[in-house]
Parts: C-alpha cells; structure tokens; sequence
C-alpha cells in the first residue's frame, strides 16, 4: 500500500485544476486532455487562456468548465466561489482528481523583506484557497470513497531561502497539511500527492534572478506529475539531484548552510500585481504628501521610506522595466488631483 495508493486512471475522469492559466498549470491542464479526460474544470485569471483551453477540450469531445477568480480577495468570497464551482463539477461529473496548482512567489521589499501586501497575498493564494479547493475535493471524494488531491509545493519548502522566506513558509504549510489529510483520508479511499519540483521554467521562474540549476520545462513538469498521479505516488520530488542536495545540506550544521546556501542566493523580481500595487500605493502617497493613515505600513514604500529617503531610489518593484504600462495607470490616478 505505501506509496501506490488511489492511481488516477485519466481516460474518462473528471479533474479540476488551479492555476491553470500559465506556467506549470498550463502544461498540466494541457497533458490532462491529451491523456483524454472527459471533463476538465480549470481556475485562472486570465479569461482568454480558459477560453482557449475550452476549445481545445471541446475540439476532443471534453467538457471544459472554466472559472476566473482572483484568490487574492476576501477569503469568505474566494471559498463561496470555490464552493459553487465545485457544485457545478459535481453536477456533471465527481472529480476524481483536484490539483491545487495556483501559487504566487514573493519578492523582497527595499528593506530586505517580504512586506505585509506580501504576506496577505501568498498566504491567500498559496495556503487559503489551496486548502480551500482541497477540503472542497476531499468533501466529495471521501462521501464517494475514491479519489486523488495533488499539491503543487516546492524544494523551497525544505530549506530557507532569505530571498524568499514567505514562500517557502507557505509551501511548508501545504507539505504539512498534504501529509495531514493524507492520513486522515486514507481509509476513506482518498489519495493525497505531494509534489515538491525544483525550477520550473515559467513566467514565474523567469522573475527569480540568480542560479536556477536542473530547470525543467513546464511540459515535462506536467508529464512527470501526471505519470506520478498515475501510479498513485504519495510524494514526487524532482529534480532529484537538487532534492538529494538539498536533504545533505540540511544536515549540515546551521552556520555552513547558510554559507553554502549564499551561492544559490536570488533575488525574485516582483510581478506585475504586485509592481502594480506598489505604484498605487507611491502615487497615493505622493499626492498626498504622505501615505495614507493606515495604509502605509503595508504599502512597502511610503512617502517616508527610509531606503528611499536615503538612497533616492525607488524599491525593486518601481523600476519602469519591470512593469512598464503601470506607469500610465499612475499619472492617470495623479492627474484628478
Ligand atoms: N516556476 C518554478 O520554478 C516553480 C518551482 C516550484 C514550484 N512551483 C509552483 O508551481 C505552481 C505553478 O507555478 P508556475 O511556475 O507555473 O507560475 P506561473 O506561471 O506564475 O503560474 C501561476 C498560476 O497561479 C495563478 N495565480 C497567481 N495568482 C493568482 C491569484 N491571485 N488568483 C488566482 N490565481 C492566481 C496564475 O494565474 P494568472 O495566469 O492569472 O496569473 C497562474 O495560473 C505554483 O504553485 C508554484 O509555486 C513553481
């Protein structure tokens, strides 16, 4: 029984996937259909990749089922719509596999942290909806006594990384909430996979500057999940040089992993929300002289920003290349005034 338990039979299932509108997601949702899956429920942002992946599955006889929802909202609202959606699914076929797929990284502020916007939006989207969409799967699952979750952590969740301490704690939390509910669902019949993948090549991954070693394409990410979910595997880590090194350098006494972890040391360049969200949060404080009462510890970069007081630079996330048409949105927001 250990380690091959509830295999995934894809012809013919039904499967629902977070994140499915890039990188990782993307491939697997992709993979789920060349493998012939009858009904496909996808979760995403972007309207137009769901749309597209709803012709390529109607284009193979597979009913796609899409929903655009941002995790990044009221936490009540986000589980509503999970629970709807997944009342939907259910109306047309129980899922027998759920992948919790959507995830966010996080990028270190001017003052070499990960600021509160931060920490609200990886744990609303890493951990909440995650164990959101899980517990909505293991519900139907278990009432049935068959099935399979899948969550998409990282080898960042093994060790600490200072360039991106708030997510590998995230990641933590989904390593230790699999394994949890893998033991209390097993004898109700329900699987749990945990998939721990070093670099992906991604939109996400293309943000992360500094060594990126054994980087695996988002295609063969998705064919080696997909072959593990088949064969019923409790735990999937890949590359796995980079995770046997990883598991050495934990054994190592704390001072000379930090060493040896500065060599593998990166910055994350921040993505377009969050760039976003900062520029907001500036043009704000700007016009107002000063950020707003209660806005500004978490803005990241107030009007009172010690770096840039000192430095006169704006933080990582202001440069214009990183997100350039943000920049209109912000003499738009400074014009009224
Ligand atoms: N890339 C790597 O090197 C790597 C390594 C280890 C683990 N992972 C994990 O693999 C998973 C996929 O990552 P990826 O590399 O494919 O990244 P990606 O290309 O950035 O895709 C992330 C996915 O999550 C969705 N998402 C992000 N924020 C969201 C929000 N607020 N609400 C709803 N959905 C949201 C994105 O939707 P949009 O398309 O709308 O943005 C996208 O579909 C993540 O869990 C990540 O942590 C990645």
């Amino acid at each position: 029984m250990l380690g091959r338990f509830a295999p995934v039979t894809f012809k013919g299932s039904c499967v629902v996937l977070s994140g499915a509108t890039s990188g990782l997601g993307l491939a697997l949702a992709r993979e789920c259909l060349s493998r012939g899956v009858k009904t496909l429920a996808v979760i995403g942002r972007n309207a137009e990749v769901l749309e597209n992946l709803r012709s390529a599955g109607a284009a193979q006889g597979c009913t796609v089922l899409c929903l655009e929802c941002d995790f990044n909202q009221d936490a009540a609202l986000v589980q509503e719509i999970l629970k709807s959606f997944m009342a939907r699914v259910a109306a047309v076929q129980l899922p027998d596999l759920v992948i919790a797929c959507a995830g966010v990284s996080t990028t270190r502020g001017a003052d070499g942290l990960e600021d509160l916007f931060e920490i609200r939006r990886a744990v609303a989207v890493n951990v909440l909806s995650s164990m959101s969409l899980l517990y909505l799967g293991a519900a139907l699952m278990a009432k049935r006594g068959r099935g399979r979750l899948c969550v998409i952590s990282s080898l960042a969740s093994l060790v600490t990384l200072g360039s991106s301490a708030l997510y590998g704690a995230t990641k933590c939390c989904l390593n230790s909430y699999a394994a949890a509910l893998r033991s209390e669902l097993q004898s109700r019949g329900v699987g749990v996979t945990c998939v721990i993948p070093g670099f992906i090549r991604s939109p996400m991954s293309a943000r992360f500057k500094g060594r990126r070693p054994l980087m695996l394409s988002a295609e063969r990410a998705a064919t080696r999940i997909v072959n593990a979910l088949e064969m019923g595997k409790d735990e999937l880590y890949f590359p796995y040089l980079l995770y046997v090194g990883i598991r050495l350098l934990t054994l190592l006494p704390a001072f000379l992993r930090r060493v040896l972890l500065r060599a593998f040391a990166f910055e994350v360049l921040p993505d377009r929300e969050l760039s976003l969200h900062k520029l907001r949060s500036h043009a704000h404080g700007e016009v107002l002289g000063e950020a707003p009462a209660g806005k500004a510890e978490d803005s990241g970069f107030s009007a009172h920003d010690p770096f840039r007081a000192a430095s006169g630079k704006a933080p990582l996330g202001m440069q214009p290349d990183v997100c350039t048409e943000t920049n209109f949105k912000v003499e738009t927001l400074r014009r009224p005034l």
